[in-house]
């Protein structure tokens, strides 16, 4: 599938990144790509006009136009589950028809939202009241995708929060729940469960759990709990009047599903407005990725510059490295957006892959990245393309010169990346320095950087909601190119089956109730350690 490429990145081995720019003093605006108000710098790779040209008829070839419509049209693209996949529908604000299965699911799309907007306002305003009074917290109750978007939201948001705290509890491990639970008042806290199937034992446990501390510290579960949820008939089995129960469509993956009604908790902390504002954005970036030419496509460029950095030059993982703290939680965000949709070695139609499938994603917020892993990245036998994000200005306008810190660092990685160090320069340093001989040389060896390793970066005027939904449409978009290229199903996820499977029978074992030796020899002396710790 990549062969055109493989013979252009052999001829392109030695090359060096910075002397494209020399050959090119346009490169950088033609290798980068704008829409609305983002810049995405992708001049800083190997990538060339002929690697582009290839990397582009990867999509014609594979059929990406059609497909793109295919989703946006409702069309079954989920074949192994049999879904739609219209998470799209959840942020087209303008409500023009999206069909599945030839009725029209929009109508219901928007009155969801509305629903949602006045229960919003009714907890943010205090007309909804727990048992004690006007809600003060509120406890978002999921894992996955009903967990890790509305948690990198509403932190990335937090300029905009005017309503009550907003707390997440995902882990089943109760250290989780008690610690967030403690602190608050059982009569003035919402908790919303949030779950796609509402079958998910983490989130099942972690529900009772918090309806029992409820309970017990006088508040009324009858008022304050709400739930998020495909499977209606367990949210009522589970005691959630139906008012409370916000629905949406299987046709929403969870990783995918920020937009919709499992964005409720994002929508308490910062109202209706910015809401509303974010969800636009992400219908912007809907409008470009439909429209602009390939060279020009934003999440396609993303994709390809992706598919470049892993399918062809094999480089096994990426970093997400936003120089933003408030996008802390964008790189484990992004794992599973990226790594549940593109982690698979099996193609749409049974065969094995060929290629590498989707790469390890991984990330920390600079500057922190730099004092920790960028050794690494610098000078490791390892080529780590890095994705840098960054916001031309802050929030804190009176703490500008943090920004500027901010930037000029994001900004010299980068640059540091491409150009490494030589010995000579090495040399040339340490001579300054007053060194000579061999100390001098043996110093100057730990000083070379190679260069030449890889990067993109993303930059924004400001984190505002609308921005925020640009971004991160623009990562659902990518990953559903880079699927298509690969030609897999991007939107299941049978490899998280196993393991749960396993779990629920290793229940009855760790309670003394199933033999463990049936296990394998590690897992029973595993189960046999913990029988000889617990009380
Ligand atoms: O871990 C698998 C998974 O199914 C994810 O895809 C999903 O986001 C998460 O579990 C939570 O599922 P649910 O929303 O149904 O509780």
């Amino acid at each position: 599938m990549f062969d055109d490429l493989k013979a252009l990145a052999a001829a392109a081995r030695g090359r060096r990144i910075l002397d494209l720019f020399s050959a090119d003093p346009d490169r950088a605006r033609q290798f980068s790509a704008e829409t609305g108000n983002l810049y995405f710098d992708y001049s800083k790779t190997l990538i060339d006009d002929d690697i582009r040209n290839a990397l582009t008829a990867l999509c014609d070839k594979a059929g990406v136009a059609e497909r793109r419509e295919a989703m946006f049209s409702g069309h079954k693209i989920n074949e192994t589950e049999g879904r739609a996949v219209l998470h799209t529908a959840l942020r087209n604000l303008d409500g023009g028809p999206v069909k599945v299965d030839g009725q029209d699911i929009m109508p219901e799309v928007l009155d969801t939202l509305r629903r949602m907007q006045v229960f919003a306002e009714e907890i943010r305003g205090g007309a909804a009241q727990g048992g004690g009074g006007s809600i003060t917290d509120v406890v978002n109750i999921g894992i996955g995708g009903s967990d890790l978007g509305p948690v990198m939201a509403t932190l990335a948001l937090s300029p905009y929060h005017d309503g009550p705290r907003v707390h997440f509890v995902s882990n089943v491990d109760g250290a989780h729940i008690a610690d967030t639970l403690r602190p608050l008042d059982p009569t003035r806290t919402l908790v919303i469960v949030a779950s796609k199937t509402f079958t998910t034992v983490e989130s099942m446990t972690n529900a009772r759990t918090a309806r029992a501390w409820m309970i017990e510290g006088g508040g009324d579960p009858d008022r304050q709990f709400a739930a998020v949820s495909c499977a209606l008939e367990r949210t009522e089995a589970f005691g959630i009047p139906g008012e409370r129960v916000f629905g949406f469509g299987n046709w929403v993956g969870g990783r995918f599903s920020v937009w919709g009604p499992i964005g409720l908790p994002v929508l308490i902390a910062i109202g209706s407005h910015a809401f509303d504002a974010f969800l636009r954005g992400g219908q912007a970036m809907d409008l470009h990725f439909r429209s602009a030419p390939w060279n020009r496509n934003m999440p396609v460029m993303l994709a390809l510059v992706g598919i470049w950095h892993r399918q062809v030059l094999g480089y096994a993982t990426r970093a997400v490295l936003p120089y933003d703290q408030r996008l802390a939680r964008l790189p484990a965000y992004l794992q599973q957006l990226e790594m549940e949709s593109n982690g698979k070695s099996v193609a749409m139609d049974g065969s094995t892959l060929t290629v590498p499938s989707g790469p390890i994603v991984w990330g920390e917020p600079g500057t922190n990245g730099q004092h920790a892993f960028f050794q690494l990245i610098h000078q490791g036998t390892d080529v780590v393309p890095c994705e840098f994000m960054v916001a031309a200005e802050g929030h804190e306008p009176e703490l500008a010169h943090h920004h500027r810190l901010l930037l000029a660092n994001c900004l010299a990685q980068s640059e540091a990346l491409m150009r490494g160090r030589s010995v000579e320069d090495a040399r040339q340093m340490l001579a300054g320095q007053g060194m000579t001989g061999a100390e001098l040389e043996r110093q100057a060896r730990h000083r070379v950087f190679p260069g030449n390793r890889p990067s993109t970066t993303l930059i924004y005027p400001k984190l505002t909601p609308f921005t925020l939904g640009q971004i991160v449409a623009l990562y659902e978009h990518r990953v559903f190119v880079e699927g298509t290229i690969l030609g897999i199903n991007s939107f299941d996820q049978w490899g998280v089956q196993l393991g749960k499977e396993l779990a629920t029978s290793l229940g009855p074992v760790l309670e003394g109730e199933a033999d463990p030796a049936s296990r394998d020899g590690s897992t029973a002396a595993l189960i046999e350690y913990v029988r000889r710790h617990q009380r």
